[in-house]
């Protein structure tokens, strides 16, 4: 059958393709180590799964939601946000609203379908989460890539963004905490980002915070319109539960954006999955998030010793210079290109896949190699797996970085 050209434009997953040969070699009776999640190996929270059971209930659980979400869960994700954010509560001025959908990566799909017109640029800053660019390409958009290096630890400079602007540039994405360098960008940077925007009055931002509430390194995350409160009418802020509450396959995720973006979303949403779960919205409505902070307090303590275990075994190796502070979601991504092992490879191609297919085939690691993130020659590694396989994992993984 003749498939259409927006699909054939579109990557397969890399991913797929290593969890379906890790699952092969396991079956093969071969120890795995997987690297590779994007998500907490836990359950939600007691006192969701409580809510959830609750509405169970209800018939109203069990019916469509009006398109956009329930309006009361909508008026509470706002609160929540000027709250958890610190804004005054006139920072938004009156045209405000909130749209749910199912996962924020339906979000961003219905965001960008919401902007795009073919031939727009969006400017994504690499590492950059491995959906943007096709979800990009499937609205008839141009992604636009400013690097960044681990020198900088994977901090894109405001410069470049700059560089990277032309009269067709209609978005920006910003992923802070970023999945997959594991950090969030500074102060300082939102400050610099700030003027930047003042610059070009036009150019809308994308702000994915689907991890701003796991940060286990001080100073915690912190955004641009906090800074100018006024750019928060250019700005449609994205977040979920899939992070925060270790409920990846409840798919509820939302974004908080001027009314006209809303609406727009909404249509789009209203003739695709005509509204977002019920059930988990009501659950939602019902909760109370001030349990987060003691249901996420000894997630971060486990990342961070794993960040720590990281940090000596590199050292150890003598391989601090590839190194950097990770403070933010649960990842860390690996530079092989500085590394003794990258000395068999050519310096000017990417060899991330190569090298992810021979961690998993040799050492029995899967990570997610950073050809998927638009850095090359690296790989993320997750934090989030118990400390002793990830201790032996690591161990394995610098013997390797180290071997001629
Ligand atoms: C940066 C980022 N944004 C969005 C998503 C989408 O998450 P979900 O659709 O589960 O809400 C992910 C998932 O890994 C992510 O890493």
């Amino acid at each position: 059958m003749l498939l259409s050209s927006r699909v054939k434009g579109i990557s397969d997953s890399i991913t797929m393709k290593l969890n379906e040969k890790a699952i092969q070699l396991t079956e093969e009776g071969k120890v795995i180590y997987n690297l590779s999640g994007g998500q907490l190996p836990i359950k939600p929270t007691h006192e969701f799964i409580e809510k959830i059971h609750h509405q169970l209930n209800f018939l109203k659980s069990y019916q469509y939601s009006p398109s956009a979400g329930f309006p009361a869960l909508r008026k509470k994700l706002i609160n929540h946000f000027v709250d958890s954010r610190k804004l005054p509560s006139d920072a938004f001025e009156n045209d405000w609203d909130v749209i749910l959908s199912n996962g924020s990566k339906h979000t961003l799909y219905n965001a960008l379908g919401a902007l795009i017109d073919p031939g727009d640029e969006v400017i994504l800053l690499a590492p950059y989460w491995v959906s943007y660019p096709e979800m990009i390409k499937f609205w008839g958009g141009i992604p636009t890539v400013v690097k960044s290096n681990v020198f900088d630890a994977f901090v894109p400079a405001i410069d470049d963004i700059k560089k990277a602007m032309t009269p067709r540039t209609k978005a920006i994405i910003v992923n802070s905490p970023n999945n997959p360098s594991g950090v969030h960008y500074s102060d300082a940077w939102m400050r610099e980002f700030a003027q930047l925007l003042k610059e070009f009055p036009d150019l809308v931002v994308i702000s994915d915070e689907v991890y701003s509430d796991i940060s286990y390194f001080d100073p915690k995350p912190s955004y641009f319109y906090q800074i100018d409160h006024s750019l928060l009418s250019r700005t449609i802020i994205v977040h979920a539960i899939s992070k925060t509450l270790a409920a990846t396959g409840l798919r509820l995720g939302w974004a908080i954006a001027p009314g006209s973006v809303v609406s727009a979303m909404a249509k789009i949403q209203s003739q695709t999955t005509s509204g977002p779960n019920s059930l988990i919205q009501r659950a939602l409505l019902d909760f109370d998030f001030h349990f987060l902070e003691s249901f996420l307090t000894p997630v971060k303590n486990h990342i961070r010793q794993n960040a720590a275990t990281l940090r000596e075994k590199f050292r150890e190796a003598g391989l601090g210079h590839c190194w950097y502070q990770s403070t933010s979601a649960f990842y860390f991504m690996i530079d092989f290109s500085r590394t003794p092992m990258f000395k068999r490879f050519k310096p000017d191609q990417d060899h991330s896949d190569a090298i992810a297919d021979e961690l998993l085939n040799n050492e029995g690691i899967t990570v997610v190699p950073g050809s998927d993130f638009g850095i090359p020659n690296t790989a993320r590694i997750s934090l989030v797996i118990e400390e002793v396989p990830f201790q032996e994992a690591i161990i394995k993984i610098v013997k390797y970085l180290n071997k001629v």
